[in-house]
């Protein structure tokens, strides 16, 4: 029986009480005053009370209330998150959909952005959703989802923060909590109220192509990361949520799309399940993270997205996560079933509370019904789904009115200043001949490299796009731009200066990619992901006597091994995003390099899938070791 009904129970037996016992004092004693009687008999109504969630003070009332009054049809849209439609302008065509099929999500993919990509033009936007959801029978309101994996990167002039792997690199727990909140900051002001952030995973095979998405190879460097940047990223009432569960870094090479890694197989025994995958869901858990998303890949052969065992029996019951499960987008075509209905039903019934399905939203919405009515998917589980929902809507405040959404203010000076500092603090100095860093701001310059100036390249994938782009036309400072305004010598760019130039600063770069795009079979700094001119540029300047300092700005570790030699310098910048003054900040000597290696650097291509656990693993093969990092102030 539900707590609704119980409490129903309860609420008319204490008036029957309280009838009783006031006819019993009448009776009792005489009435100092005349009782007035009623004129009509007290009658206890036998309909169900005329009651409103509002009735109940606490959630779980309010939800009770919810689960005891919605019909399936209603249940089944609160469990569908459907994406908003390029093709219907400033909002996507999907509010009349939000209406007609109740429902309790909308998502906008990497790059899906408003007809006016401003915070404004956002607010507009989910507040036509939020709007739609009004003209349904219980007025839900919708959870309104987006990746703002690195600052809210789909917004033009947000605050671009460097991408997860340097954040590892820079390993402070208080900075994470800092770029969650102004993450969250900025988000808030669009009227989002759902970050599909963090990525919690760790990586096993370097050449994947969400490298940079993790938070690197070790479990004990994670593990200080994940709270604190899960509590700034769910301030201003915004679910946040950890993905994707579990063993998404571990694929290995060749189970992938394409013959890759992404969305491959993963090959997990138990004790490396418990004793390193799962206790970064503990913690994300233990911070109160109020989604988490499965991941596309497999485990031991069985897609995630259908794995009761680790869904339900091990993430809900063993770990006790009691926010909801999100598929991820439209990976349920992964999973087995001879029909779309049937992969639906799996996946529900493996434990998944809200599907992902940003165009089949209507097939689902079919499914579900179909699958509860032909006794395929139980009430209770529906329920149970529909309740997680419901409760992380109350508890972020969806349904209070006066929720209150921040006045715009992008790239403020707190914001600007964290993402700097972040910069700063991820950069690595892997190799320092003759003390040549820092630099003086009287040297002249030259810069070269593909990731010299190019904002997009400098903050990666998920950056305005999808895919990321280096056509980025935002604000920002690339790092020809901050070397531009911090020297106080000559900055030249053009390699037929290089006899003016006092020294010669090189930036490799990595082609802006996400997902299976970013996969890298050979981490060659020409190969697919690279760019040709990373080489080219490396030649032309090898015989020169000019000290050489070269940055890779790279979502993974790109073999330099034979050209280190020629490096008289070497930092590792990853994906630092639009504040490259973080970068200058460093290389002046302003600031000391704080990051060491969140992974290990590979010598070889062989040597690109590492873990914590192996046991022949020697440092001295590869070529810099996991932790490694230089200082100035040794
Ligand atoms: C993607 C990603 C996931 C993201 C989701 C929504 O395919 O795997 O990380 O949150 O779709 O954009």
């Amino acid at each position: 029986m539900t707590s609704y009904k119980t409490m129903k129970k309860l609420i008319l037996f204490v008036l029957l009480l309280f009838t009783v016992f006031a006819v019993g004092a009448c009776q009792d004693t005489e009435p100092t005053e005349p009782t007035i009687i009623p004129t009509e008999p007290t009658v206890i109504p036998t309909e169900p009370l005329p009651s409103s969630p509002d009735d109940f003070d606490t959630i779980e009332g309010k939800v009770a209330w919810y689960i005891d009054h919605m019909t399936i049809e209603e249940k089944a849209g609160q469990m569908i998150q459907a994406e908003r439609t390029t093709n219907g302008g400033q909002s996507g065509a999907l509010t009349n959909e939000v209406t007609l099929y109740r429902l309790g999500s909308i998502l906008n993919g990497g790059g899906n952005v408003p007809g006016s990509n401003t915070v404004a033009g956002w607010l507009q936007m989910v507040r036509l959703y939020q709007n739609a959801s009004k003209y349904t029978p219980q007025r839900i309101p919708l959870l309104y989802g987006v990746d703002a994996v690195h600052g809210h990167n789909n917004l033009l002039n947000s605050t671009i923060f460097p991408h997860n792997i340097g954040l590892a690199a820079a390993n402070n727990p208080e900075l994470m909590y800092q770029i969650g909140e102004r993450t969250a900051y900025e988000v808030a002001q669009t009227g989002i109220n759902m970050n599909f952030s963090p990525s919690i995973g760790l990586i096993k095979d370097v050449r994947w192509g969400r490298t940079y998405e993790t938070l690197g190879e070790d479990p004990q460097r994670a593990l200080g990361l994940i709270s604190p940047f899960i509590e700034g990223l769910q301030m201003y009432n915004i679910a946040a949520t950890a993905k994707h569960f579990v063993g998404d870094g571990y694929t290995t090479y060749g189970t992938g799309i394409n013959g890759g890694l992404d969305r491959g197989n993963s090959i997990i025994t138990m004790d490396e399940l418990y004793d390193i995958h799962l206790p970064l869901y503990e913690e994300a858990i233990s911070a109160g993270v109020k989604s988490i998303m499965i991941s596309y890949s497999s485990i031991n052969g069985l897609r995630m997205h259908e794995s009761e065992e680790l869904i339900t029996n091990i993430l809900k019951n063993e770990l006790g996560f009691n926010g909801f499960v999100i598929s991820d987008y439209e990976a349920t075509n992964d999973v087995s079933g001879s029909t779309f209905e049937q992969k639906i039903i799996n996946t529900i019934n493996a434990g998944i509370d809200m599907l992902m399905e940003p165009h089949k939203f209507d097939q689902t919405h079919q499914a579900i019904i179909n699958g509860y009515n032909n006794g395929d998917i139980d009430i209770s589980r529906i329920n149970d789904a529909v309740s997680r929902i419901l409760t992380v809507k109350y508890e972020i405040g969806l349904f209070d009115e006066n929720r209150v959404v921040p006045e715009a203010d992008l790239r403020s000076a707190e914001s600007l200043a964290v993402a700097r500092q972040a910069v700063r603090e991820s950069l690595v100095l892997l190799k320092n001949e003759n003390n040549v860093l820092p630099l003086a701001k009287t040297d002249n310059l030259l810069i070269l490299g593909p990731g010299s100036n190019n904002l997009g390249i400098q903050s990666g994938g998920w950056t305005l796009t999808w895919q990321g782009t280096e056509s980025y036309n935002s604000a920002g400072t690339t790092i020809l731009e901050a070397f531009q305004a911090e020297t106080e010598g000559n900055i030249y760019t053009d390699i037929n200066d290089i006899d003016q130039a006092d020294a010669v600063i090189v930036v490799l770069a990595e082609k802006p990619a996400a997902e299976w795009f970013g996969d890298s079979g050979n981490l060659s700094l020409n190969g697919q992901t690279a760019y040709q001119a990373n080489v080219d540029v490396l030649q032309a300047i090898a015989s020169t006597d000019k000290p050489v300092i070269v940055m890779l700005v790279s979502g993974k570790p790109l073999l330099v091994t034979n050209y280190i030699n020629n490096f008289d310098a070497f930092v590792m910048a990853f994906l630092p995003g639009t504040e490259g003054l973080g970068i200058t900040d460093v290389l002046y000597g302003d600031y000391d390099f704080k990051g060491t290696l969140p992974y290990t650097y590979p010598r070889l291509l062989s040597q690109s899938a590492h873990t914590m656990l192996d046991t022949n693993y020697n440092e001295s093969d590869y070529l810099f070791p996991y932790g490694y990092g230089l200082r100035y102030q040794s």
